[in-house]
């Protein structure tokens, strides 16, 4: 089919992993299996313009953040759109206009990678759509998700909700390195409507990107514990997620984003992109915990940032406490309240 020109848009989710994806091979394959929640409030929203070209030649495109053209985007499109060429081979017949915007401030700290990259990788599978009618939704979103992973690992994982796995195991039945899959197995009702509020402890540009630190576990000491670890975490978390043990649940994923800090500070070069105020945090958590036996935890991604992880029904005392206790952590007092979702839609 010839299809001279249109618009698509989609909103696209970040997401939050629970076992963290720290470490990969060629071609964005992740070294361990990772385990997320798909998050609701924090998105991005493209707008893909395309128009036909007379001839084909190299890429053509443009992005634009809030409507400002954004030319230092263009490099990380642009390697993009070289990965998946072999897999679009439309690319280089059009010319684009990428428009974007994110619902969460941009220099929040909140990495747009995930939800950015799977926005854009989403518009393009509605023009690959367009030209191949015949596609089915299943071949749609598992095609989303594994150009998704070409942009940026973790966002494989925000095409659909509310839990998604990505990384060949065991535990996981049709799990894959190549995309994300829906975890298949029983969920309790206690993580329905789970809360994840993210504490902008620090919302500077980080000292490490991610693709540096993925690269520094090839040779790290402890790599090899590390993705076995991960393989083992995730066996333990299905009958966690099956019976609603929340206890467990909190020691699995706090001990998950411990672990992920630790690989960073045993790297050579080593580093830390925990903060101080992280530490005050983390602190205050475990005390109100003790002190009140409610379900609070966290977890942590690539940065300073907290993700306070808690359950619907006990959102109203825990809130409070994040508004009295724990916002003065925050670069001025911000913090965003998200919850689990479930993917992304077309506009
Ligand atoms: O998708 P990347 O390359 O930005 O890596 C993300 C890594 C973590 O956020 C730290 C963990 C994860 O699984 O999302």
């Amino acid at each position: 089919k010839d299809i001279t020109e249109g618009t698509v848009s989609w909103e696209s989710p970040s997401n939050i992993a629970l076992i963290k994806y720290w470490g990969k091979k060629k071609d964005q394959i992740p070294e361990n299996p990772s385990i997320s929640f798909t998050l609701n409030a924090c998105k991005t929203t493209t707008v893909l313009s395309y128009s036909k070209k007379e001839t084909t030649s190299d890429f053509d495109f443009k992005v634009y953040l809030d409507g400002e053209h954004k030319p230092d985007f263009q490099p990380k499109i642009k390697t993009f759109f070289e990965r998946v060429l072999v897999y679009l081979p439309f690319l280089k017949d059009y010319t684009f206009k990428i428009e974007t915007s994110n619902t969460f401030p941009h220099s929040s700290g909140i990495a747009s990678s995930a939800s950015g990259m799977s926005a854009l990788a989403l518009c393009l599978m509605s023009l690959e759509q367009q030209l191949q009618p015949e596609m089915t939704t299943a071949f749609f979103n598992q095609k989303a998700s594994f150009l998704s992973r070409l942009g940026s690992g973790s966002a494989c994982r925000s095409i659909e909700g509310d839990l998604i796995v990505w990384g060949e195991n065991e535990t996981v039945e049709g799990s894959s390195d190549l995309f994300g899959v829906k975890y298949p197995y029983a969920v309790h009702e206690n993580f329905k409507n789970y809360q994840d509020t993210i504490l902008l402890v620090d919302k500077g540009e980080k000292q490490v990107s991610s693709t540096v630190g993925h690269n520094l576990m090839h040779g790290h000491p402890f790599a090899a514990q590390r993705f076995a670890q991960a393989h083992e975490n995730l066996a333990s978390l299905k009958p966690i997620l099956e019976s609603g043990d929340l206890d467990a649940f909190i020691a699995l994923i706090e001990s998950e984003a411990l672990t992920l800090h630790a690989m960073m500070m045993t790297s050579m070069p080593y580093f830390i992109l925990m903060k101080p105020n992280t530490l005050e945090v983390i602190n205050k958590i475990w005390s109100f915990r003790k002190e009140t036996g409610l379900h609070i935890g966290f977890t942590l991604d690539a940065g300073a940032n907290v993700h306070v992880l808690y359950p619907k029904s006990q959102a109203e005392v825990i809130l409070k406490f994040i508004k009295t206790e724990l916002a003065s952590h925050c670069q001025n007092g911000q913090f965003i309240s998200d919850e689990i979702g479930f993917g992304a839609n077309q506009l």
